[in-house]
């Protein structure tokens, strides 16, 4: 998320807000009884998601996979008879409100702003995908959340997913869930104003129960790929730095724009054109930056069918050394790592991690780890003291599950 979700120390810590990631929408539903004094239609939630390999490549029409976690926002729901959309959080102020035949004005007039451009972002880029929005009702939305902000965990996809498919089916609009994850992407570039990809609103909403989501940018074909963690005796650890990121004004945009004048640089639509075998083409006819940032995404996209073709044949325990490739192509070719971030990686592997790399969009959040069980404890202990010895402040460690994608919660 932009930075727009306020969080406290606390919770950042814990690495989420009080409701943990056993949640089930009790926060969103006894704030949405706050905000009506009534009972919710219902409550849908989403989840946040760790990208296990296949950074940066999103926008560049490339290969992702990344995993929904058990780290869920929901949104308690009903529809309203006035046409008014109100939408109230436990992370933001509020409520706010706006009538739904505004959204379009408000949009143009760059109205929508702070947490509640998130869900009315996405209502108002509804309209754009098709749905009718002179003939919807309004609502009541109530928003809880328990994925940490601006650890490179998607938050606010997380939000973007949940409040989609809740209007969507509280007010019966029929877009499917690829529709709706372009209408979460939508929200986000315009309305937040963060030049993101289509990656982090997939994975919410496609991710299934132990499995990645391989998935081509450019078709937006999805593939559900089983991880096998479990079977393996894994486990896999998020260590949230706490150094916080700011994707609307940040590198994010420079980097983009590097990866946009490479390609045209190099007469190709998207970078997802090349193969590594052009790079050495590449390399002559680039300057340095350019030719690094190429690099970066082409040897990742290369990772990425790697890592899929290793899970299949092979089993999670084999695709460490492409997660800690992928990690020294951002730190030393992309450039978005942190100091926090390389210790991390470097005491997790130091400490018998099977492979690690930052997570996410990079100048901080979190990195991963993919760890045997039994070397949880030692693979804590030692972060925290290379953490330490770094001055750095301790960081929020902790198990993340794939889980299910977006749904309507029992
Ligand atoms: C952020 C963006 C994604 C993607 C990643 C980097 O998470 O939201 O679209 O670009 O960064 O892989």
């Amino acid at each position: 998320m932009t930075g727009s979700g306020p969080e406290t120390a606390a919770e950042r810590r814990r690495g989420g807000s009080a409701a943990g990631p056993q949640q089930r929408g009790t926060g969103a539903r006894a704030l949405f009884r706050e905000l009506t004094g009534g009972d919710a239609a219902g409550v849908w939630s989403a989840p946040g998601r760790v990208n296990l390999i296949g950074e940066h490549t999103d926008y560049n029409e490339g290969f992702v996979l990344p995993f929904a976690i058990d780290r869920r926002t929901a949104v308690a729901a009903a529809p309203r008879a006035d046409g008014l959309l109100r939408v109230v959080s436990t992370f933001g102020d509020g409520p706010v409100e706006l009538p739904v035949a505004e959204l379009g004005r408000a949009h143009a007039a760059g109205e929508l702003r702070g947490w509640s451009a998130y869900p009315l972002g996405v209502a108002w880029a509804l309209g754009e995908f098709g749905a009718d929005l002179s003939a919807v009702p309004g609502a009541d939305l109530a928003i809880d959340s328990s994925v940490p902000v601006g650890a490179g965990l998607s938050s606010s996809a997380a939000i973007e997913s949940a409040v989609a498919l809740a209007l969507t089916e509280l007010w019966g609009l029929e877009l499917s869930r690829e529709t709706l994850a372009k209408v979460g992407q939508r929200a986000e570039n315009d309305a937040v104003g963060a030049p993101t990809g289509i990656m982090d609103q997939s994975a919410s909403l496609l991710g299934e129960r132990d499995a990645a989501v391989f998935l081509d940018c450019r078709s937006l074909a999805a593939e559900v790929v089983p991880l096998g963690f479990a079977e393996a005796g894994l486990v896999l650890r998020v260590i949230d730095t706490g150094v916080r990121h700011e994707h609307a004004t940040g590198g994010y945009r420079e980097r983009r724009a590097s990866c946009e004048a490479g390609a045209a640089a190099l007469g190709v639509p998207a970078l997802r054109d090349l193969e590594v075998a052009d790079l050495d083409r590449a390399r002559e006819l680039l300057d340095d930056i350019t030719f690094r940032r190429v690099k970066h995404v082409v040897t990742e996209d290369r990772r990425v069918l790697d890592t899929v073709r290793t899970l299949r044949a092979d089993g999670a325990a084999a695709i460490g050394p492409l997660l800690d490739a992928s990690h020294v192509s951002m730190r030393d070719d992309f450039e978005i790592s942190v100091p926090e971030l390389d210790v991390a990686v470097a005491a997790a592997r130091a400490a018998g991690a099977v492979g690690a790399r930052m997570t996410g969009g990079g100048f901080g959040g979190a990195a991963i780890a993919l760890v045997p069980a039994e070397a949880v404890p030692a693979l804590s202990a030692e972060v925290e003291k290379a953490f330490a010895a770094r001055g750095f402040a301790p960081p929020a460690q902790f198990t993340v599950v794939p889980s299910d994608g977006a749904h309507r919660d029992p």
